[in-house]
């Protein structure tokens, strides 16, 4: 789908429909909807005189304007009340009106912002590109018999003197949600196809496309950087692991330096400490973290903020073999700490261990890993919010303000020394599991010790990685997108206020 922009009268636009978003019970109209309803014979006052319409939110009216239009359909979308009015909703608003579109097999569709004082035409139409690109999304895999994008083509009212902040939102909001569809795409894909690999070569294109750096150690470089850890969980698999490296800025050593590295466990069976069938479902998107940040990386670049980032993926499956892994076993991480396997299933915290020991050598400002950790924290937050773990606390604010702008959010939990007992053990520097309680602050607790630096961050997105319901721009099934808008707001937030 194309966004372009038109400046002619919207009376005399031709197209499918012509959609206007509409605010609670305010029927004192600008002047624009004030002509449309006037072309309309007062249709649109009319709905609200009925009660038919009273813009509440997820309210959509039609009418047809027999003529006195160039349109063929107007669109009313209700915002809600305009105080309460943030770009989630407007994002939200946008993606009813596109799957609307397609439900009416619409292929041009012409829309007019909501101008208002609380939100520029920039931020406005930056939102309304995140909302109809992300609420068209369909994500069609490897079906013989796929359906059409529709709308094709979508435009956007702009006056002449808003048509340069409306440019820049739209190529923004583009941007944004190309990142996020890129990080969908590669959660939605089949573990026989998405290997640690395929994961690799996507990186590529995305760094061809954002202007990264990339570098892709293979399993002999990773044996030659003692990553233990790593090597631990990939031993079990012939599909053989990766350790991706991409970097924005990467020569830009005076820049402060952001890490962001992701959980790339292209498919957890659990190993010997073997899921249950149902229990495997799903566990094709245990590289969400390394897909969001992929997306992140690709948003960044293609923004071209104004630091050095670098985004690290440590990529395995995890497999049961005669070579696998075993609980008892006893590993050495790249920090030379050693760990006492309790359970081949909690192999993330092992490959993310050797990745946040890696992050030390570009004297990161801050560290943010995020990853499909643990169960516990779904039992927790649900699909809520993600967990999340701190050790700073401008840190902790950014991603928050990150968090809240837009809609991916995070809930603080702690780091208390007790969770660090519970992984003490009798035999190596520590056990990869704590016991029964609170398996996520302990799987933190875990991680934390292989940092070494002091602003660290830990995202466990377990419950937000697939099938979020009720939101109009996120798929109810597959592949959510969370983490990519999140970490590049953050890191842009970051850029601003550091
Ligand atoms: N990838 C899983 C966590 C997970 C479970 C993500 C369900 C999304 C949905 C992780 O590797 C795992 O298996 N964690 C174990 C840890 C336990 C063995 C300490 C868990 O949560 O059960
Ligand atoms: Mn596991
Ligand atoms: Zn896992």
């Amino acid at each position: 789908m194309e966004i372009k922009l038109f400046s002619t009268s919207a009376l005399q636009q031709e197209t499918d429909a012509l959609v206007l978003y509409l605010f609670e019970n305010e029927t004192t109209f600008d002047p624009l909807t004030s002509a449309i309803d006037q072309a309309l014979n007062h249709g649109l006052q009319d709905l609200f005189t009925h009660g038919d319409f009273t813009g509440k939110s997820a309210q959509i009216a039609l009418i047809y304007p027999r003529g006195s239009l160039s349109a063929k359909r107007v669109m009313f979308i209700g915002l809600g009340q305009r105080a309460d009015l943030k770009l989630e909703g407007f994002r939200r608003a946008v993606a009813s009106s596109v799957k609307k579109a397609r439900e009416l097999k619409l292929n041009r569709v012409a829309a007019i912002l909501p101008f208002s004082e609380t939100w520029s035409a920039l931020d406005l139409s930056r939102a309304f590109a995140e909302g109809a690109h992300l609420g068209a999304y369909i994500y069609q895999g490897q079906k013989s018999e796929t359906t059409e994008e529709l709308p094709a083509i979508l435009e956007l009212f702009a006056s002449d003197d808003q048509q340069s902040s409306i440019e820049t939102g739209v190529k923004e909001g583009s941007i944004i949600a190309s990142g996020t569809i890129t990080t969908r795409n590669l959660v939605n894909l089949p573990p026989n196809i998405c290997t640690p690999t395929y994961l690799s070569s996507v990186a590529r294109n995305v760094a061809d496309r954002a202007g990264l750096k990339i570098t892709v150690l293979d399993k002999d470089q990773i044996e030659e950087l003692h990553m233990g850890a790593l090597l631990a969980v990939a031993q079990g698999s012939d599909t053989p692991p990766r350790f991706i490296i991409l970097e924005h800025h990467a020569a830009q050593t005076e820049l402060p330096t952001i890490v962001l590295i992701g959980k790339g466990v292209t498919f957890d069976t659990g190993g010997y400490n073997l899921k249950t069938g149902e229990g495997m479902i799903g566990m094709k998107a245990d590289m969400a973290g390394g897909a969001a940040v992929i997306g992140a990386m690709q948003i960044i670049g293609m923004l071209n903020l104004p630091l050095r980032v670098v985004g690290l993926i440590p990529a395995s499956d995890n497999m049961i073999s005669s070579t696998a892994f075993r609980p008892q076993e006893v590993v050495t991480a790249s920090n030379g700490k050693t760990i006492e396997i309790i359970s081949t299933d909690a192999e993330g915290r092992l490959l993310l261990a050797d990745a946040l020991v890696y992050a030390k050598r570009y004297n990161p400002a801050a560290v943010v890993d995020i990853a499909t950790l643990t169960g516990a924290c779904i039992v927790a937050l649900g699909s809520a919010a993600a967990g999340f773990f701190c050790t700073d606390d401008h840190l902790r604010d950014l991603l928050q303000a990150a968090g809240n702008a837009t809609h991916e959010r995070l809930w603080q939990l702690p780091l208390y020394p007790e969770y660090k007992k519970a992984i003490e053990s009798d035999t190596a520097d520590m056990k990869n599991t704590g016991g029964r309680n609170s398996g996520v602050g302990t799987s933190a607790v875990f991680l934390q010790q292989f940092i070494d630096y002091p602003a660290w961050a830990h995202i466990d997105m377990a419950g937000v990685m697939l099938d979020l319901a009720d939101n109009p721009y996120i798929p109810a099934k597959g592949g959510s997108g969370y983490g990519a808008r999140l970490l590049a707001e953050f890191v842009r937030l970051w850029g601003e206020k550091s």
